[in-house]
């Protein structure tokens, strides 16, 4: 349990803690609550940790600090202090992958893109053993792994080979020899593909690759190739992880290879462990083995998310991301609902409408879509109008009105129409209101007769208020224009709570002032 919560948390910037994983049980998707059994606060205080690995026995563990500061911890003793530690010089490259040997918890290995270096360790010293640096054909360095037989190690890498290394002189396969200081070096270079490497594991007695085109491929321990599993849609890989347990019934097979034989005679090894992949592209996937079956997990986001929406009414939480992928979650369940992929274009805004039965969202191709709150499929056809990516979007509170900011400095109006008995918006007008790029856009309500009233402002420190009441099809009608700084920028605006008998708007510049302006005369309090 502690290998998987520190291993989870290994991003961290500080300390190693437990963690929440999703897992797969079964068909269905359940959140695992790990609760941590030891927490290691400020392990490396100053630069977070690059690395981490457990050892077989799960007694220590390896942390490696800014890829420099590598330290030995026996977490079940109370001690903050690690049993020992050793600092890399610089020249060494970025250690970023760790990994313990399997049949030595006093051996372990890390990797740099270009330096792999082995370590011995005892209650004192760290040594790190040997380092080799290769030219360019080699490619970088992704992962290593020990041999499962024998005193090999292996590194995979991006020109999609494996180094050899073996230790230097003798082979000493006895337990007391192989804890003594001894020198690894590269002895082999074997090509086993083109694609780059990105994870290299050891699973029962196979050495597993995965690669940046989404292929797991098998070999035995002397890299023979014994079967493949690949689809065409997966991305690179990032991790592998075998499940402990064979499919099939208990007894039905005890080896974790079969042979089995398809329609056309031909003779396949078939591994009898189903697992899960992680990759680069921010989705997991489970593959049954079986049937060589790839089914998707979880997607999450691909790139930057930038938009972000509560419902108004139910604990629901709109994601949009860049990638184009939206996505709702019940925030008090944590369970995720509905999702809908966009592939023409990155969402950059997203809005409830105050009933919560509508979501807006602006896109950066400049359009603009109405969905349904609840299966996200478009109420109306999407919008064109904005003249750049969509930045800002919001509904009135009444939710008559529809309003968008685009990075070509205009605001776009949309306005509520009975479509067939349903309701939709249409576009009203735009207008190309500021000169520099629009900070905010802000919906409030009339003092006298609760109709809606609409204000935008820019970075050309204007505060512009819109007549939408006189606002007619393509004519967007400005009520007033106010500069609201001379040499400050304002960067936003809110409605000041009603406090008192007077009402205010409330900004804030890039010289950390605040200021209240009266809503009616717009002058500075
Ligand atoms: C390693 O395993 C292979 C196959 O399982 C076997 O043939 C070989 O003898 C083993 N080597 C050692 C050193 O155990
Ligand atoms: C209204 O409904 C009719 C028939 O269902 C359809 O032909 C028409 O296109 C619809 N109008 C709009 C504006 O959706
Ligand atoms: C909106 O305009 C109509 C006429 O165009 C007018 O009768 C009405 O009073 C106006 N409402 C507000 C709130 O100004
Ligand atoms: C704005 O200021 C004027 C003059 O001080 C005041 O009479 C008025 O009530 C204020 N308006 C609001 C909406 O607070």
């Amino acid at each position: 349990f502690l290998a998987w919560g520190a291993a989870a948390s290994a991003r961290h910037k500080d300390g190693v803690v437990g963690s929440e994983l999703p897992v797969k049980n079964g068909m269905q998707k359940a959140l695992i609550r790990r609760v941590p059994v030891r927490t290691i606060f400020g392990s490396h205080p100053e630069d977070g940790i690059s690395a981490i690995a457990i050892s077989q026995d799960a007694k220590y563990l390896a942390t490696i600090s800014a890829g420099t500061r590598v330290c030995v911890w026996k977490w079940t003793s109370p001690t903050e202090k690690p049993v020992c530690s050793t600092e890399l010089r610089p020249e060494f490259g970025y250690q970023d992958y760790v990994i313990f040997n399997p049949q030595n918890p006093y051996e372990f290995v890390s990797n740099s893109k270009t330096q792999v270096i082995f370590y011995l360790w005892d209650k004192h010293m760290a040594s790190p053993l040997s380092l080799q640096t290769f030219n360019s054909m080699v490619g970088h360095f992704s992962q290593s792994v020990f041999h499962f037989n024998n005193s090999q190690a292996l590194t995979g890498t991006s020109a999609g080979k494996l180094v050899v290394w073996d230790v230097v002189g003798p082979r000493t396969p006895s337990k007391e020899l192989r804890a003594k200081p001894h020198s690894m070096k590269a002895t082999k270079l074997v090509p086993v593909q083109k694609d780059s490497l990105t994870v290299l594991k050891v699973f029962e007695s196979c050495i597993v690759t995965g690669d940046v085109k989404g292929q797991v491929k098998f070999y035995d321990g002397q890299l023979q190739l014994l079967t493949c599993y690949s689809h065409s849609s997966v991305g690179p890989i990032q991790s592998i992880s075998f499940s402990k347990t064979p499919p099939d019934p208990p007894g039905a097979s005890l080896a974790y290879f079969s042979l089995r034989s398809d329609s056309s005679n031909s003779v396949s090894l078939t591994l009898n462990r189903n697992f899960i992949l992680s990759t680069s592209d921010a989705t997991v996937l489970h593959v049954a083995t079986d049937r060589t079956n790839f089914e998707k997990v979880m997607e999450e986001a691909k790139k930057a998310v930038n938009a972000i929406s509560c419902h108004p009414r139910q604990a629901l939480v709109a994601v949009g991301s860049h990638c184009g992928l939206l996505k709702v979650w019940d925030y008090q369940q944590t369970k995720y609902l509905v999702s809908r992929i966009f592939t023409q274009a990155g969402i950059q805004c997203l809005s409830y409408d105050p009933e919560g039965y509508f979501l807006a969202a602006g896109f950066t191709d400049g359009s603009v879509y109405i969905l349904d709150a609840i299966s996200l499929q478009s109420s109306c056809k999407e919008f064109k109008f904005s003249r750049g990516p969509v930045t800002h979007i919001s509904f009135s509170h009444n939710s008559e009105y529809l309003a968008t900011a685009d990075e070509k400095y205009s605001v776009t109006v949309y306005k509520r129409v009975l479509q067939n008995g349903s309701r939709c918006w249409e576009h009203l007008a735009g207008l190309h209101s500021h000169y520099k790029p629009i900070r905010s856009i802000l919906f409030g309500v009339q003092l006298d007769s609760n109709e809606p009233r609409l204000l935008s402002l820019g970075e050309d420190r204007q505060l512009v208020e819109y007549d939408l009441n006189s606002s007619s099809k393509d004519c967007l009608v400005i009520l007033r224009r106010d500069r609201v700084e001379q040499i400050a920028v304002p960067l936003c605006v809110a409605w000041y709570p009603q406090l008192s008998t007077e009402s205010f708007i409330l900004t804030a510049n890039n010289c950390y002032k605040m200021k209240l302006y009266n809503t009616t005369t717009k002058m500075c309090r």
